[in-house]
């Protein structure tokens, strides 16, 4: 236990209850489309196995230290994302910081929730079998077609994913206007097991399948003449936005965290079991692809999970109920990113303007009805709206990702570094003296100087990219 008394001053902040839902809660947030969809696809155009080492890479010398640099922030806050910056510089501008924290989450769920609600129509369609229909008994070849068709008509279909979008945001208002920390901790102590548990199963099943083996090596061997620095910054972003880092997320629900919960084991865990997400999903992906003989250079990243695995589910005995239990735990983990997403803003309207829970989320939520429809409708009829070359969707996914999110890490890490009062990080990651300091200077170190540079390489490759 920590010697110290808590610092929450305003009382009025709830807290984790355990700290297996300080992990479970953090892990939620992490696990998200980002490690089961986003990965996959990454993965597959940057090169397979030279994108893997390098993401590994950059989950150890510069996830785990900037986590502890976010949570640190956060815990020794104790408010939303700006409120913290406020408490610990105040008088200076770095509030500003955080405010551009909650402008790229919002902006970042504005897109992240239209992917979510296609989880959302394809449970529904595995329930009902609509999914299935018309792909029994055809050869291989033919099944990737027919699933690749359906994606591109519903996606493209303007009503049946805006539907979807909106029931995804309903149901995080539901979630959210009830409080996150008793619904989203309770929620994640048994949905996180579970994902593992059938991930388990699908990888297992994966790798019987005749040629895996191809796939294995595909993934898992690196082709050093494939890394770039484009690979290499693609592997730095995938990072930060697999690790929930950067935007405010974690300052947020770091702000919840017991003051006895100690941060570098939660780090740890919560960036190495990402990884193992991202990583299982791979063994998934990649020897599906090659056993049903799949043109790899052919998909496009975003159909490997709503294509390849519907693929699967329509050859495996009993395939319907994996499908169900797959689009369910996907929905589960897109809900629970989604939620930590919608959480920085909701917690930073109710700190700074004193509003109730209530009036918070709906205030927050509901303009995200007209943002995510946008989003969403970028895939139909708005697909030729272009700005700077890119559909609306794809111009926020640049825009946060690629530029915000680099931009308010680099204000993390540099004030965390340099500018917080004096002692704060050590105290934060050493719980006042009651945890192992072994690993305190190479981290501080590692925020001082490693991380600010290496981050300005994902911002400048971005820029000239
Ligand atoms: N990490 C989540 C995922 O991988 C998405 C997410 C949640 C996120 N919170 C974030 C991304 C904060 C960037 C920053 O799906």
């Amino acid at each position: 236990m920590g010697k110290r008394k808590r610092t929450d001053g305003g009382g009025s902040t709830a807290l984790f209850k355990t700290k297996a839902g300080v992990i479970a809660a953090t892990l939620g947030s992490a696990v998200g489309l980002g490690s089961i969809w986003r990965f996959p696809a990454e993965a597959q155009q940057n090169g397979g196995g030279a994108f893997l080492l390098i993401y590994l890479g950059c989950v150890l010398i510069l996830g785990i230290p900037v986590m502890l640099a976010e949570t640190s922030l956060g815990r020794a806050g104790r408010a939303d994302a700006v409120g913290s910056y406020m408490k610990l510089a105040p008088g200076s501008h770095w509030w500003l910081a955080g405010g551009l924290g909650v402008l790229a989450s919002y902006l970042i769920i504005s897109f992240y929730m239209v992917v979510a609600g296609w989880t959302l129509q394809y449970l529904w369609d595995s329930i009902t079998g609509a999914l299935y229909a018309g792909a029994d008994g055809e050869p291989a070849r033919l099944i990737e077609q027919t699933f690749h068709h359906k994606m591109e008509s519903y996606i493209g279909s303007d009503i049946a994913p805006l539907i979807s979008t909106f029931a995804m945001i309903v149901l995080n208002i539901g979630v959210l206007m009830m409080g996150v920390q008793k619904g989203i901790e309770r929620a994640s102590n048994i949905m996180m097991p579970l994902l593992f548990l059938l991930l388990m199963l699908f990888c297992i099943y994966a790798l019987t399948l005749p040629g895996a083996s191809e796939g294995l090596v595909y993934f898992f061997r690196p082709d050093f003449s494939r890394i770039t620095w484009g690979v290499a910054a693609n592997a730095l972003g995938q990072t930060f936005f697999s690790l929930s880092l950067g935007i405010g997320v974690l300052i947020t629900y770091a702000s919840y965290y017991p003051s006895d919960t100690n941060l570098t084991r939660t780090a740890t865990t919560v960036s190495g079991l990402t990884t193992l997400v991202a990583v299982m999903m791979g063994m998934i992906i990649f020897p599906t692809v090659f056993s049903f003989n799949l043109d790899i250079d052919q998909l496009r990243g975003t159909t490997l999970v709503f294509v390849t695995l519907p693929e699967v589910f329509s050859q495996m005995p009993g395939g319907r109920v994996w499908s169900i239990l797959f689009f369910t735990l996907l929905l589960v983990a897109a809900l629970t990113s989604t939620i930590s997403l919608s959480e920085v803003s909701i917690l930073f309207v109710q700190k700074r303007f004193k509003r109730s829970r209530l009036s918070a989320t709906l205030i927050m939520m509901c303009p995200l009805f007209l943002l995510s429809a946008l989003c969403s409708l970028s895939f139909g009829s708005l697909a030729d709206l272009k700005i700077f070359g890119l559909t609306i969707f794809n111009f926020l996914d640049t825009f946060a990702t690629n530029w915000i999110l680099p931009i308010c890490a680099l204000c993390v890490v540099i004030f965390v570094g340099w500018f917080i009062p004096k002692g704060t990080f050590r105290r934060e990651v050493t719980n006042d003296g009651s945890v192992a300091t072994r690993l305190y200077p190479v981290v501080n170190f590692i925020v001082r100087w490693i991380a600010p540079v290496l981050i300005l390489v994902i911002l400048f490759s971005s820029i000239l990219k």
